[in-house]
């Protein structure tokens, strides 16, 4: 049995927690990263026996496009997967449902889905700190759970997922980053940017259209060169602050 823990992870939270699960899942775990490497899932030829994690982040309580869009590509072969939703302390709305049925589509079987706090990429007060060691001990914990729920045959192939087929819409988010004058037209955001939204002949400018508001440029920028509308983000937090209140938890669905 190969393991395999592939995340979509722009500032690293879905990574934290991913990492988190993982260490309750014994053996070698082969790393995917979908941003540094987003062909090589397409290149694997899974098995039967393997397990995978998919940890993705919630964007408006749905799977960001552009991962749905991988996902299209690979061939599951029957492989196992476990799905995770990494959230702002919102809510993930239809995520988890919306990731099964990508993967099954793709021949996944889905045996396990947790659903986990990280700090909300665009409103870092959200969800502050998260995962937080707590978080971490309780993720590593799911793990363990599903890795014995697999070993001694009570995993279910179907864990019954929260949300709606009817998925929620989601149009996307008005913050899109932009350069200032710090930038070196140096490329690495370009290289990495998971939607093509930075031209690489020009890395100073932003497709807003094609730009997911993911935070990946803002986070790995070298130069601090990448910035967003601080009014924008104010509205949002105003927007949200109420379904942002109090502490979330988080969940195995098994
Ligand atoms: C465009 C966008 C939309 C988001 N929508 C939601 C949401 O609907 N619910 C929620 O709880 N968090 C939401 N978040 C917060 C992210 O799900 C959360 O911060 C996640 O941990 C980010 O993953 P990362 O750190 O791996 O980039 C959103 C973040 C972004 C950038």
């Amino acid at each position: 049995m190969c393991f395999y823990e592939i995340y979509f992870s722009p500032t690293g939270g879905t990574k934290k927690v991913a990492d988190a699960i993982a260490a309750g899942i014994d053996g070698d775990i082969r790393k995917i990263d979908l941003i540094k490497s987003p062909q090589e899932m397409e290149k694997i030829v899974f098995t039967k026996e393997d397990l995978c994690l998919v940890a993705v982040p919630s964007y408006g309580g749905r799977v960001p496009g552009v991962v749905v869009e991988q996902l299209k590509q690979v061939k599951g072969n029957g492989a196992k997967v476990i799905l995770a939703a990494v959230f702002g302390n919102r809510h993930i709305d239809d995520t988890l449902l919306e990731l099964s049925d990508t993967l099954k589509a793709a021949g996944f079987v889905c045996v396990a889905g947790i659903e986990a706090v990280a700090e909300h990429s665009l409103v870092r007060r959200f969800g502050a700190g998260r995962p937080d060691a707590e978080d971490v001990k309780e993720l590593t914990e799911f793990g363990k759970k599903i890795l014995s729920a697999l070993d001694n045959g009570t995993c279910k192939t179907e864990p019954s997922l929260p949300g709606s087929h009817a998925y929620k819409i989601y149009n996307g988010v008005a913050i899109k980053p932009e350069v200032n004058e710090k930038c070196s037209q140096c490329g690495a955001c370009a290289l990495e940017c998971p939607a093509n939204a930075i031209p690489k002949e020009n890395p100073g400018s932003t497709n807003k259209e094609r730009c997911i508001s993911c935070m990946h440029c803002v986070s790995i920028c070298p130069n601090h060169a990448r910035e967003f509308s601080k009014a924008l983000v104010l509205e949002t937090e105003k927007r949200i602050e109420a379904a942002c209140a109090g502490r979330k938890e988080n969940k195995l669905y098994l």
